[in-house]
């Protein structure tokens, strides 16, 4: 993390990096920074390139905290004040690099904010991630006279790279020279006084986006940032280098191999990573949901009646052989797994087994390859998650990613891909890319229950075979969950389309409340794992999940007068087990919700609720994702109360590419 941006070509660049900054906002940061270099602006791309008018200074302006601060320090001090009265003469700033900071060595103070410079102040660089071997680099380079000015891993880069110069090569040598030498995870983009309209890049681990404008180049650490120039994006893999110059961009390989790249044309519209009329983004992508459901069934699920088409490069025998699946994701792509785990084990007969990717990847797990790893992922960048996949592929298990961002590391280094097809999801807080992972779940539930079920009946007809055996409801619950599936934009569209979907007097206790507590059984506990994840994310509010039956066991110590439990009730054969538990709640004078269908919460069995949450009717298997709209709307509305800021919750940031 967090957001890179850099732009070398005939236009000015500082409105262009303030504005990609802004659409990279919702990363999360704590501060912001930007470097200029000047160069001749306006009449041709190669105007950059010749003599400069100014002297060639590096021009830096950072803040802490938001982006309105370093807009407001812009206003107070222009870059222009640096230029010593150069500017009159057709001299404006054509190559810059920008960032937003998530802060992992330092506090988040002016000073540790990007761009970092060099002793000379002759080198600027803007890295995201995290240098593992800062520590033994910033001694050597102390030893050697260097002097430091923030605390951040990221400066000894600036100063390696003046040490690199000094010896008189040149920036592409230097470049390639420090690059070799740096631990862990990295985007970087770079200027030089010496190179002016030069912007150098290197990626390892964090991803970085190259594009072509009408009149130069752009970098970035996210698509979105670049949907305003181009559709045209060029992916830099790891350990790939570039130089963008104002008229062209070459690629070369750390090694210092020249590359030839293909750029990728991506979909999404701008419209898409915009607003569109909603006060945050979060509320306008819950309100994507509908749609989204609907591209996936378009995509997945042809009216062939032969059930899911997903394409995946498996037959009958090859699922009917698998030992095990594993499910390797973090946070909320996480929750979509263990939801997944009741549905595959239960409609396929498919043992599952359910881990979060940073423990995944640092226990043993005992890995076969007769199983199937399933790595799920918003962004497909998490660090966790990748250094899971590729585990699980070091150990020759078969890999199927389930990833929204189709030009990501997971999507690349998956054996087999599906994709989320969300589009881009800005708010911190995921919404709509989880709906898409459980939707997709569930198809795949279906289509390996499917193939498991045909082997089987055809393995029966040859004699002496041994069948697959799944559990004796697994086609009335296959039955179920596709016709949910196919009803579940309707059902959703029906619940953001009310008039009050969430009562206010829930929103008022809870956003008085210190302690909300969510629980559920079975898939009723997945969607009450992520509902608490989600209200804790973005209103601060302490908020736990349990299984239903574990609280006698603990938990209920934590409930007094007034404490919120919200207890989902969408599977009928549960609803009246969950009901004894929030009658032990309310036993201890908890304030008890319900969220279900209306013969859940509305019946006489749950008349000592004190409110509920009542979702539109729809088969059983898929209601628990129909309660997801329903749980994020309620965190939002708690937010909103408590003047949190909805996209962008401190602390968090969108992509996690730190271990
Ligand atoms: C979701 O609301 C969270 N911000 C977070 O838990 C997220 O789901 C997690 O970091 C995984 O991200 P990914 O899906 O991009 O891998
Ligand atoms: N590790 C760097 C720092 O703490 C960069 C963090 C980031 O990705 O923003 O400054």
């Amino acid at each position: 993390m967090c957001g890179i941006i850099g732009y070398t070509g005939a236009r000015a660049t500082l409105p262009l990096l303030l504005e990609g900054l802004a659409r990279l906002e919702y990363r999360g940061y704590d501060s912001a920074g930007v470097a200029l270099l000047p160069g001749r602006g306006g009449d041709g791309i190669l105007a950059t390139r010749q003599v400069m008018m100014a002297p060639a200074t590096i021009v830096v302006r950072k803040a802490a905290g938001r982006l309105d601060r370093l807009q407001q320090l812009l206003r107070k001090h222009p870059p222009e004040q640096d230029l010593n009265g150069f500017t009159g003469s057709g001299v404006i700033f054509t190559t810059g690099i920008g960032h937003t900071r998530w802060a992992t060595h330092g506090p988040p103070t002016d000073s540790n904010a990007h761009p970092h410079l060099d002793c000379r102040r002759r080198v600027a660089v803007v890295h995201n991630g995290i240098i593992e071997n800062t520590l033994s680099l910033r001694e050597e380079l102390l030893s050697r006279g260097h002097r430091f000015t923030s605390e951040t891993d990221t400066e000894v880069i600036a100063h390696l790279l003046e040490e690199a110069l000094a010896t008189g090569q040149g920036m592409y040598c230097a470049w390639l020279q420090v690059v070799a030498r740096l631990k862990g995870a990295f985007a970087l983009a770079a200027l030089t006084a010496d190179a002016p309209g030069s912007i150098w890049l290197a990626r390892f681990s964090s991803p970085l986006v190259v594009g072509r404008g009408a009149d130069g180049w752009l970098v970035a650490s996210d698509i979105p940032a670049l949907l305003p120039y181009t559709r045209e994006v060029y992916v830099l893999q790891d350990r790939e280098a570039a130089e963008l110059l104002p008229d062209q961009a070459r690629f070369f390989s750390f090694n210092g191999e020249s590359l030839t790249k293909v750029p990728q044309t991506v979909a999404w519209e701008l419209e898409q990573a915009e607003k569109g009329g909603f006060p945050d983004f979060m509320l306008k992508e819950i309100h994507e949901e509908p749609a989204v459901v609907r591209r996936l069934l378009t995509r997945y699920y042809p009216a062939t009646g032969d059930g899911p088409d997903l394409g995946l490069p498996w037959g009958d025998g090859w699922w009917a052989q698998r030992r095990k699946l594993w499910i390797v994701a973090s946070g909320t792509a996480a929750h979509a797994g263990l939801m997944a785990k009741y549905w595959l084990e239960r409609v396929a007969g498919l043992p599952v087994e359910f881990d979060v990717a940073s423990e995944f990847r640092t226990r043993e797990p005992l890995l076969s390859q007769r199983d199937l790893a399933l790595v799920i992922s918003q962004s497909g960048e998490t660090a966790d998650t990748l250094a899971g996949l590729r585990l699980c592929r070091a150990r020759g298990v078969p890999t199927l990613g389930i990833v929204n961002v189709p030009t990501s590391s997971i999507a690349r280094e998956s054996a087999a891909v599906l994709l989320t097809e969300a589009g881009p999801e800005i708010a911190v807080a995921s919404t709509k890319a989880y709906v898409a992972q459980l939707v997709v779940l569930a198809l795949l539930a279906l289509r390996v229950a499917q193939a498991r079920a045909r082997h089987a009946a055809g393995v029966a007809a040859e004699a002496g075979g041994t069948p697959v055996v799944l559990p004796e409801d697994s086609g009335t619950w296959r039955q179920q969950l596709e016709r949910g599936l196919t009803v579940l934009p309707t059902a959703i569209e029906e619940l953001l389309g009310r008039q009050v979907v969430i009562d206010p007097r829930i929103v008022e206790k809870l956003a008085s409340s210190e302690h909300v507590f969510y629980i559920g059984r079975g898939l009723d506990y997945a969607a009450a794992v992520e509902a608490a994840l989600k209200l804790k994310e973005i209103t601060y509010i302490h908020a736990e999940a349990y299984a239903a039956g574990e609280l006698k066991h603990g938990p209920l110590a934590l409930i007094g007068p007034g404490t919120p439990v919200v207890g989902i009730l969408t599977q009928d054969e549960l609803i009246s087990r969950t009901l004894a538990n929030l009658h032990e709640v309310k036993a201890r004078h908890g304030w008890v919700v319900g969220v279900g269908p209306q013969h859940a919460v509305a019946s006489d069995e749950a008349a000592f609720l004190d409110a509920y949450i009542q979702i539109p009717p729809l088969p059983g298997p898929a209601r628990p994702v129909l309660a997801a709209p329903a749980l994020q709307l309620l965190a939002y509305m708690v937010a909103r109360a408590r003047g949190t800021d909805v996209d962008r919750p401190r602390n968090l940031a969108k992509s996690v590419t730190v271990e």
